[in-house]
């Protein structure tokens, strides 16, 4: 999971980034060696990508972010979809590509991807019977401000979706002004408003919020089809310094042999002795 520093931009990560890069590596290599002989094409897609290294906040220590590790399994994905909003970084890890992994076929989208979206489906290859495709899409913004809408499109196709689900410190922080305010964020990161009458009637206190808000995405999942994915199978990722909790991740898939990996990489990445060494 370590890297050399290459001279290029390295966005600052908090140290609890390795968790997430330890289970993300995990599952990435599962899933492209798993879905290998049962599809056709595997097609990764990062709509968060980043600039494909992150430095540890106040180290020198380099950890190869989620773009770098998909591309680095051992039985690599057929297509790569990298969006990134900040030019700078997509350039940056445009370079790290072309070096760590030139024969990968990779579409580079800059922009938001809420609003390239189309772009981004057009670059899935076609399925047809002979040629089933299928995707696993990872969703990491730095807030609860994904848009739930994003996702509904992606899953006209075979799509996994993982997802960081930060709202430990998105809407903890913000509560007054996403509960009773009327910032629409919360609406758009589940795809409705109802949650607002739920949040009441459960009477629950305000430090269920999370608990609640990660419960309420599961639901938004639901409703495209995707199995259940209750809290308790969900990864809770805490800061390192206070252990103040930060974001769950989550799998979403239709298909029960994606849960099967998702467990042995729950188990796996706690465990310092993993798998591989990465
Ligand atoms: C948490 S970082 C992603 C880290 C990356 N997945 C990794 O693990 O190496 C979030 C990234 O999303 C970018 N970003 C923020 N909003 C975006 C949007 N709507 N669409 C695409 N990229 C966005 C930011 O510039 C930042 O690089």
């Amino acid at each position: 999971m370590n890297a050399e520093d290459d001279g290029l931009i390295c966005p600052d990560v908090g140290s609890w980034a390795e968790t997430k890069y330890r289970l993300l590596a995990l599952y990435d290599e599962l899933f492209s060696t798993g879905m290998k002989y049962k599809w056709d094409q595997r097609v990764y897609i990062d709509l968060y990508a980043s600039a494909g290294y992150g430095r540890i906040r106040g180290t020198k220590k380099i950890l190869k972010g989620s773009p770098v590790l998909a591309l680095g399994v051992t039985h690599p994905f057929d297509k790569y979809v990298f969006c990134e909003e900040s030019t700078d970084l997509l350039e940056a890890l445009k370079v790290r590509v072309a070096r760590i992994a030139p024969q990968a076929q990779v579409a580079f989208i800059p922009g938001r991807c809420d609003t390239k979206i189309a772009q981004i489906c057009e670059e899935i290859p076609k399925g047809s019977p002979n040629n089933k495709v299928l995707s696993l899409c990872l969703v990491d913004p730095f807030d609860f401000g994904l848009k739930f809408e994003t996702l509904k499109k992606l899953s006209a196709f075979y799509v996994d979706f993982i997802v960081l689900l930060a709202i430990g410190m998105d809407a903890n922080r913000n509560y007054d002004h996403y509960v009773d305010g009327a910032s629409p964020k919360i609406d758009e990161a589940l795809g409705n408003t109802a949650w607002r009458d739920r949040w009441r009637a459960a009477g629950t206190r305000r430090s269920d919020f999370r608990r609640f808000l990660a419960q309420e995405f599961s639901i938004s999942m639901q409703s495209l089809g995707y199995l259940e994915q209750p809290l308790d199978r969900m990864k809770l990722v805490r800061s390192t310094e206070k252990n103040l909790s930060l974001y769950y991740v989550a799998l979403f898939s239709r298909n029960r042999t994606a849960y099967k990996f998702w467990d042995d990489v729950l188990k796996y990445s706690t465990d310092q002795t993993s798998l591989w060494s990465l």
